[in-house]
């Protein structure tokens, strides 16, 4: 196939290992991850936290990257055609363009709604780098949550940053993979971790600033201490939903940079490898950060700020500390980086989505990609501005449910396929293990690990997840007409709803794309209902 021929790849083996890791590590390491073990007591959350990362992490990153070369091998990208390739060589080919219309659908929820309310807060972090490279918010003297929501309601410092960030994006994903993504990973990783590196050295050494009995090294204990009485189900479900997150699992953006790699590379080591990348980022480096320092200033209740952590607490905290604007620069500089790395990830799965399957050219296809994020990130910036609120009900409803729920779904969908449906066509048998261990770097892997973990362990991990936090969110009552979350603000239930409509649509659309592109690129195959095209 020429257009499997003419298909990028990754320029050298580092820049494709720090374009994932850039993938993987996010916004979701930094911000949501400190706060997440804030609110589970420390400790409680990183045992269930642990078992998660070795039983669901690590097994569906394989997955993903065995996934993801295999159908770069057929010239795709995206996650309904892979699924395809995968499922038809145990259940007929009209069959899995079903399971393609799924993934599909799943896969394109992700990357329009996920990002289009990340790519704001990716806007806010170079919005407070600045802020705070100039002193703006050290030298006003509202309060840090008053500042933050003017930040949201005034639209020509928010507006401005969203789109510096978006057209960067745009412009680093026109340019390519190996000469845009990679390039820009390149050099905002290992700067990442340099300045993830010089925040801890001033964290360790504050001392304890405001009470002798809070500091931040005793931050560090409360954290790394686990109060085994603590441990719920809930916390183990929260610590789960925390791995898909910050692994970029069930996105499908980690199958499409391992689209680009070469049929024999490596993935077992090199999807280590991320992962590792990933863990350091986001234990050693974001554990060690936002947390011991809201201790430190605010004592064992700071640890508990939630979402507020990154843009409320922490400027507080820059404003008392020495150095405070040069540090708070740096921390918001590296969510910047790390948010925009993993932002570019969507972007490109979006921009492969139009390339391969409506043959745009990837300068317009990032021009057009541009344009939807801008309008699906309008209620975003609408509704601060027009309700003059700051509760975000739009991101809220729709991070519940995408950035919370759908993930797992597909992880399951691509369990199934990927572990249980993927055979030898001749054997039966499956072909997943083998397909996996071609190339690897790391041979010694047992079979039965695989059998065992991605066939059994990981899938009862996946659908326990499911149904707990279905139950949970039932509780919570998240899945009422009006929401929990809204009952006492009626302004704010159109938001909501208009969060869900944009949902089923683009639920609509990812479905009948993914269906129909399959349909046309294996027609003879559906057609005689069996399989033609084999590598
Ligand atoms: N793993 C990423 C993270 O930890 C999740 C992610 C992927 C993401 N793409 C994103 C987050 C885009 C924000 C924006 O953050």
């Amino acid at each position: 196939m020429a257009e499997a021929e003419s298909r990028q790849s990754w320029g050298t083996r580092l820049g494709m290992i720090l374009a994932m890791a850039g993938n993987a590590v996010g916004l979701g390491n930094f911000w949501r991850f400190p706060y997440q073990l804030g609110k589970w007591g420390g400790g409680a959350f990183l045992v269930p936290y642990f078992a998660a990362l070795f039983l669901l992490g690590i097994p569906l990153m394989w997955l993903e990257w065995t996934m993801g070369r295999h159908g770069g091998m057929y010239g795709h990208g995206t996650e309904g055609p892979m699924l395809y390739l995968m499922a038809r060589t145990k259940v007929s080919p009209r069959s899995a363009a079903v399971w393609a219309g799924i993934g599909g659908m799943l896969a394109l929820g992700v990357t329009i709604l996920l990002n289009s309310y990340y790519l704001h807060i990716v806007g806010w972090t170079l919005g407070y780098a600045y802020l705070s490279a100039t002193g703006d918010y050290m030298k006003s003297n509202i309060s840090t949550a008053q500042y933050f929501a003017n930040y949201l309601q005034n639209p020509g410092l928010m507006l401005t940053f969203w789109i510096i960030a978006l057209l960067s994006l745009g412009y680093a994903v026109g340019r390519g993979v190996s000469g845009g993504i990679e390039k820009w990973a390149s050099f905002m990783m290992p700067t990442l971790y340099v300045i993830g590196l010089i925040l801890i050295v001033r964290v360790l050494t504050l001392g304890a600033p405001v009470k002798p009995e809070w500091s931040a090294i005793k931050g560090l204990d409360y954290i790394w201490h686990p109060d085994w009485s603590k441990i719920s189900f809930q916390s183990a479900l929260a610590a789960a939903g925390q791995i898909f997150f910050t692994l970029s699992l069930g996105m499908g953006i980690i199958n499409n940079y391992a689209s680009y790699l070469k049929p024999d590379d490596d993935v077992v080591l090199s999807g280590f490898a991320t992962v590792g990348l990933n863990e350091f980022a986001e234990v050693i480096l974001g554990g060690t950060i936002a947390l011991p320092v809201a201790f430190a200033y605010l004592g064992p209740e700071g640890m508990g700020s939630g979402v507020g952590l990154s843009f409320i607490s922490l400027p507080n905290i820059f404003r008392d500390m020495s150095g405070g604007q040069f540090f708070g620069a740096l921390w918001f500089l590296l969510l910047f980086f790390a948010g925009w790395t993993s932002a570019v990830a969507m972007y490109n799965y979006l921009v492969a989505l139009l390339e391969e399957d409506l043959k745009i050219k990837r300068v317009w296809a990032s021009i057009a990609i541009f344009v939807v994020y801008i309008l699906a990130g309008l209620p975003v910036a609408l509704e601060p501005i027009l309700t003059k609120t700051s509760d975000l009900a739009y991101l809220t409803e729709m991070d519940n449910w995408i950035g919370s729920y759908f993930l797992v779904v597909l992880g399951l969908v691509e369990v199934i396929v990927g572990a249980w449906l993927f055979v030898d066509r001749k054997t039966k048998k499956p072909a997943t293990w083998k397909e996996m261990m071609r190339g690897s770097f790391w041979p010694t892997l047992p079979q039965w690990w695989f059998t065992v973990i991605m066939r059994f362990v990981t899938p009862t991990y996946i659908i326990i997840l499911l149904v707990g936090t279905t139950v949970s969110y039932f509780k919570q009552g998240y899945i009422r007409i009006v929401p929990s979350f809204v009952a006492d603000k009626p302004q704010l239930v159109p938001w909501v709803n208009m969060a869900r409509i944009a949902l089923i649509i683009v639920f609509i659309l990812g479905f009948i794309e993914a269906y129909y592109a399959v349909r046309t690129k294996y027609a003879e195959e559906i057609k005689q209902n069996r399989v033609l095209v084999e590598k």
